[in-house]
């Protein structure tokens, strides 16, 4: 699931061994990582989340998630909390990637925040997501170390390089558990 430029969905898609991607399902109409997804063919899903109430919108997406007989869910980019409803009817299956080593900075701002703090590494987590923002259980972490004169700008860059090569491979790990 995406909310725009689906970087991390085009490595899931690039990179697919162990699982295949058999939607992509986004809440924003215009991202152009849907255009990418319909480029290639790979059945997409959209609907403004904009101006539409969240419980229609949640039970369109899980009855196209069904349709689909989706098995696990990869938020990549997706910008849209979900409710505590969803992620209980989908619980253990859900993943996210998140753009710094959690627990530390939850929510937005991630690289400016851990340069503010001094800390040595950037990275990037792939957890299970749970009703509450960025705080379920880890399932694995790639650090980025952090180099003289490192600015946001930067690390973002390096992380996402990092992301496109660890969820690939973790969602493949996890879908074989
Ligand atoms: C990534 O940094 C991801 O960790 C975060 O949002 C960004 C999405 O980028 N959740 P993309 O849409 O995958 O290019």
């Amino acid at each position: 699931m995406i909310s725009g430029r689906g970087s991390n969905m085009q490595a899931l898609v690039e990179q697919a061994e162990g699982y295949e991607v058999v939607l992509v399902a986004c809440n924003a109409p215009q991202a152009p990582g849907l255009a990418w997804a319909r480029a290639k063919a790979i059945p997409v899903w959209a609907l403004d989340s904009r101006g539409t109430d969240r419980s229609a919108w949640e039970s369109a997406l899980d009855q196209a998630l069904r349709d689909h007989r989706v098995g696990t869910i990869a938020l990549a980019g997706f910008m849209r909390i979900l409710s505590a409803q969803f992620t209980h009817d989908w619980s253990g299956r859900i993943v996210n990637i998140h753009p710094s080593l959690l627990p530390r900075y939850r929510g937005l701002d991630t690289h400016q925040r851990a340069i503010e703090a001094g800390d040595s590494c950037g990275g990037c987590s792939v957890h299970l997501v749970t009703e509450d923002l960025d705080s379920g259980e880890v399932i694995a972490r790639s650090e980025v170390p952090m180099e003289t004169g490192e600015t946001a700008c930067s690390l973002e860059a390096k992380v996402l390089a990092a992301e496109h090569r660890l969820y690939p491979l973790v969602l493949a790990r996890f879908v074989a558990r």
